[in-house]
């Protein structure tokens, strides 16, 4: 059994340096994309509070198509350059969004949707995929979160 809880009162810095070793342990040796994802959806979900949804699209031909998650249902594919994913997967650069309702083309999956982090997983200078975390709060992703997910995603990207 993985119990990965930690106290309400733990720093930003050490709940992602915590997520990030979790996140490296529970998928070191592991071959299979989808199982580490699932797992490190999870994980994120268990580590970071107040969130809606958290997962992976990844890119596929060109494009990007929903990964392994944890939330509502949401859209399968997104083209390059749209939403708030496409837009980290064709700049290469993580984008925080504290008011989705104002981000031009935001796609909503789910209308509990307030603020969004999503950050590329790059693999030999390519995006290979994006981590998306949605949060029902405005403004609830900060530098420390986007930090702290990049981090996770410099750890995984061999393994996803
Ligand atoms: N809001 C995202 C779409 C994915 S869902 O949030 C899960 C976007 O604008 O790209």
């Amino acid at each position: 059994m993985f119990d990965f809880a930690l106290p309400a009162d733990t720093s930003d810095e050490e709940r992602y340096r915590e997520l990030a070793n979790a996140g490296d342990s529970l998928t070191d040796g592991e071959s299979d994309a989808v199982a580490n994802m699932a797992n490190l959806a999870a994980l994120i979900w268990s580590f970071v509070p107040d969130l809606n949804w958290a997962g992976f699209y990844r890119v596929v031909d060109g494009e990007l198509v929903l990964g392994p998650f944890i939330g509502r249902p949401a859209c399968i594919r997104i083209p390059f350059g749209q939403g708030v994913c496409g837009t980290a997967a064709s700049s290469g650069e993580t984008q925080l969004v504290e008011d989705v309702h104002a981000f031009p083309g935001h796609i909503a999956c789910d209308s509990a949707s307030a603020s969004e982090l999503v950050v590329p997983v790059i693999r030999d200078g390519q995006v290979i995929a994006v981590i998306d975390l949605d949060s029902p709060s405005k403004a609830r992703f900060g530098e420390a979160d986007a930090r702290g997910i990049e981090a996770v995603a410099e750890r995984i990207a061999t393994r996803v």
